[in-house]
């Protein structure tokens, strides 16, 4: 894995951030089992709750383009402190894709990893409606 690329791209993407109202941009790059790298960037809405952070901007990008399997993901933010993703996209990103490899990358390109599991254990998952 190309761990400067991934980061690299979700710095770029967080450019395209639409946040006029937190002004607090966030982007990210989740990285494919094909290995291919696919972004997204937080976009906020006048009635602020339709906000959709950038992680599930990515993966949502990412299912939609028929992508399934997941290797990492870079959550690249401004801020001086690693951001981490917020209980709505841990969720969505656990069940999706999985305990991935999660990098948080601050204003100074530095990064924490983790896995997935880290920001949710225990998850509720597809395998739990099976075994009712
Ligand atoms: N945000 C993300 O995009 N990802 C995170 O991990 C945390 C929060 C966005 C949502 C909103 O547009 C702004 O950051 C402030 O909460």
């Amino acid at each position: 894995m190309n761990k400067t690329k991934l980061i690299t791209a979700a710095h770029k993407a967080k450019k395209n951030s639409y946040s006029p109202y937190s002004k607090f941009r966030v982007g990210a790059a989740l990285l494919t089992s094909s290995g291919k790298i696919i972004t997204g960037c937080n976009i906020e809405n006048s009635s602020y709750s339709l906000t959709i952070c950038a992680e599930r901007t990515a993966l949502f990008k990412a299912v939609s383009e028929g992508h399934k399997r997941f290797k990492a993901i870079v959550i690249a933010s401004d801020s001086s402190s690693f951001i981490p993703p917020c209980g709505a996209c841990r969720q969505v990103l656990s069940d999706l894709a999985g305990n991935i490899d999660v990098f948080l990358s601050n204003n100074k390109h530095e990064v924490l990893q983790l896995k997935m599991e880290d920001f949710l254990p225990m998850p509720f998952n597809d395998s739990m409606l099976k075994n009712k």
